[in-house]
């Protein structure tokens, strides 16, 4: 039996999916992290959480490369690894370091490094004459120099930290004491929610004003193949939390092939060449315009509607590619002899405001409609911040259509039936 090593882990919908995926194929892995109380034991149902199904949790400082990299040495002289994987974003670098120190397949080192500093990501882009937004990075504590900054790329620009992510942080500001309020905010945030001392660095970008799409694709032996492109709709306070999500994208064939090739353009130039990729672009005017590149597969579901649609799983890819193999990738027209759906939509449930959720209504019949493949709601009693960045989700329906571009009206119309009380929860 093939044995994985699972580097730390998002506690979210991936968490699950990845290490289920693992266990599906045959594989068995060690869960390699620096708090194992970090994660759920059991899932909501009480069943025990895919992560504790490994054939062990190793505890050992993730946060020191050095120290994860021997302590997966060791484990490797008892029961040889096959392949390293992660699903949390912080741990990326860590991961391909792990597969780096024990000749395992991996992506290079440095393109995931590039890929997780977004100053980098820039900087390699223009190395590579691939066009972006104007851009710049101060301190974020050098308020002279934050000014020259935003002065130099002008308004409105985009404030965000180059080395988090689910859009924490990442404040539009048309104005100069907007951008200070956002990096007083970022200033105020050192260490991640992994307990990793954050970059001191803001980046300062152009607005790029268009619509928002990803292209999912998956690299092995530096050969890129991909799956498709997905849409995204925005909202929330910030206006770029992800409130949802279509596979197809409701697109036409020619600008379709545009953001493919600009999506490629950037994955071969930051060098990335192995393992799944999720590439997020906005599709200006002037064509499209990369927003960044993500080392792993997409999250917020977004797998979930290429599966619906494509039959492709792209976290099992993720695992094969990480074990060496080639991806059993060919997709069916028909699964059981159904016809596949021609769209799949998630779409999700942002908090309006800040509270304590005493109710939330609707959302049986929304779990009972014939379309929906899978949704999922916070309880009564949950305590919500105003929905300022991706991780404050109510909850999410994945709705499937037999109609191309059926599927996100349909999830809107499904989500827009939910009401949300908030208050103190009520003594049945
Ligand atoms: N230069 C820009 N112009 C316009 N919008 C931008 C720009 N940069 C970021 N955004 C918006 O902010 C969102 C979050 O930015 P980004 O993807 O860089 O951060 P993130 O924290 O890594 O997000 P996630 O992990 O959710 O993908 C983008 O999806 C996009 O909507
Ligand atoms: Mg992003």
């Amino acid at each position: 039996m093939a044995h994985l090593l699972l580097v730390e882990s998002w506690v979210g919908a991936m968490g699950t999916l990845l290490p289920r995926t693992v266990a599906d194929q045959g594989v068995e892995f060690t869960f390699l992290t620096r708090r194992p109380e970090h994660y759920p034991e059991t899932l909501t149902d009480g069943s025990p959480h895919p992560l504790r199904l490994g054939r062990a949790v190793v505890t050992a400082e993730t946060n020191d490369p050095v120290a994860a990299v021997d302590v997966a040495r060791r484990i490797h002289a008892e029961a040889p690894i096959a392949g390293v994987l992660t699903s949390c974003d912080y741990y990326l670098p860590t991961a391909a370091r792990i597969a780096r120190g024990l000749g395992l397949p991996g992506p290079a080192l440095e393109a995931v490094e590039i890929a997780c500093d977004k100053s980098r990501t820039r900087a390699a882009l223009d190395r590579m004459g691939i066009p972006g937004p104007r851009h710049a990075t101060a301190p974020v504590a050098d308020s002279a120099r934050l000014h020259a900054a935003a002065e130099a790329v002008g308004y409105p620009l985009v404030v965000k930290p180059t080395d988090l992510c689910a859009g924490m942080f990442v404040r539009r500001a048309d104005d100069w004491p907007t951008v200070k309020d956002a990096v007083d905010d970022l200033r105020g945030f050192a260490v991640n929610a992994r307990g990793q001392q954050r970059s001191p660095v803001v980046l300062l970008e152009e607005f790029l004003d268009g619509r928002e799409f990803s292209v999912e694709s998956w690299i092995r032996q530096g050969d890129i193949h991909t799956v498709g492109v997905t849409d995204k709709s925005l909202g929330g306070v910030s206006g770029f939390v992800e409130t949802g999500h279509m596979f197809p994208a409701d697109l036409a064939a020619g600008d379709r092939a545009v953001l493919v090739a600009a999506a490629e353009a950037a994955i071969g130039a930051i060098g990335l060449d192995h393992g799944v990729v999720h590439t997020e672009l906005r599709l200006t005017t002037f064509g499209p315009r990369i927003i960044e590149i993500n080392p792993r597969p997409a999250g917020n579901q977004i797998t979930e509607l290429i599966r619906h649609v494509t039959g492709i799983d792209l976290p099992r890819v993720a695992v094969e590619l990480a074990l060496g193999r080639e991806p059993a990738t060919v997709a069916s027209e028909a699964e059981n002899g159904v016809a596949r759906p021609r769209s799949a939509a998630v779409r999700m449930l942002v908090p309006e405001e800040a509270g304590i959720v005493a109710e939330l209504h609707g959302v049986d019949a929304v779990a009972a409609h014939p379309a929906v493949a899978s949704s999922a709601f916070k309880a009564p009693g949950h305590h919500t911040g105003a929905g300022v960045d991706n991780n404050s989700y109510l909850g999410s329906v994945v709705v499937v259509s037999p109609d191309r571009a059926g599927a996100r009206p349909l999830a809107e119309e499904l989500l827009s039936s939910i009401s949300v009380t908030y208050g103190e929860v009520s003594a049945r």
